[in-house]
């Protein structure tokens, strides 16, 4: 049987990395296969292409560079990762996907929405997530969190922390019309509140998700 293809979205520190491994650690409990994944990364090109799309030593990448590479990094990972993993009846948790590019580079860098569309087709072949979670915070949260992990892990992830708040602002805006636009696959939920608080309403999601797909543990 066919697998699951769950995605989180959200801004730079919304707690999606906390909420995913919360909600795997419960599935693996309950026997399910579940296997993480990112982006960008998640393959061993995917990886190099990350050190290059957020290093702050990379300047001035034109936006249309931008969207590529985070495209050529997906298609390694559908190709490589993803598909084979839903082919053995696995539970993917993806630690963001294509609604990053349309909010991001769409909504943030204000490429024309075809581009992000044409390039989906091209590298995910029809792959679409059974369910997208996005945790929603304010955009000035966004950037404190961010900050704060950046400065804690020393790793050089900060090319996007230089944009400012309008950015940030079109980038939340893109997200919600995402889900307002697909309510069935998308559903908001309010990162604004603990850890715990968050992850009960996404188990519940995905608890129905699972039952209505008639999934069962191993
Ligand atoms: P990520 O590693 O998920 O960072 P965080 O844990 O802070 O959310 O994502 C890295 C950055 O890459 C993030 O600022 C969003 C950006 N990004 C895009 O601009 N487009 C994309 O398609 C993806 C996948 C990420």
């Amino acid at each position: 049987m066919r697998g699951l293809f769950i995605t989180f979205e959200g801004l730079d520190g919304s707690g999606k990395t906390t909420q995913i491994e919360m909600a795997a650690r419960r599935l693996r409990r309950q026997g399910f296969s579940v296997l993480l994944a990112r982006e960008p990364g998640g393959t061993r090109s995917g990886d190099e292409i990350r050190k290059i799309v957020l290093s702050s030593r990379t300047k001035r990448l034109d936006p249309r560079a931008e969207v590529l590479l985070y495209f050529a990094s997906r298609a390694q990972n559908v190709a490589e990762v993803i598909l084979p993993a839903l082919d053995r009846g696995a539970i993917i948790l993806c630690d963001r996907f294509t609604d990053s590019s349309r909010a991001y580079q769409g909504g943030g860098r204000q490429l024309p929405p075809h581009a992000v569309e044409d390039l989906d087709r091209i590298a995910c072949q029809g792959l679409v997530p059974d369910r997208t979670i996005l945790i929603d915070i304010a955009q000035r949260q966004s950037v404190v969190r961010a900050r704060k992990r950046n400065t804690r892990t020393g790793r050089d992830e900060s090319r996007f922390e230089k944009e400012n708040a309008a950015f940030f602002a079109r980038v939340r805006k893109a997200f919600l019309t995402i889900a307002k636009k697909d309510p069935r696959r998308v559903h908001v939920i309010d990162g604004n509140r603990t850890p715990e608080e968050i992850h009960e309403d996404i188990w519940n999601d995905l608890w129905d998700l699972i039952h209505s797909s008639g999934m069962r543990p191993r």
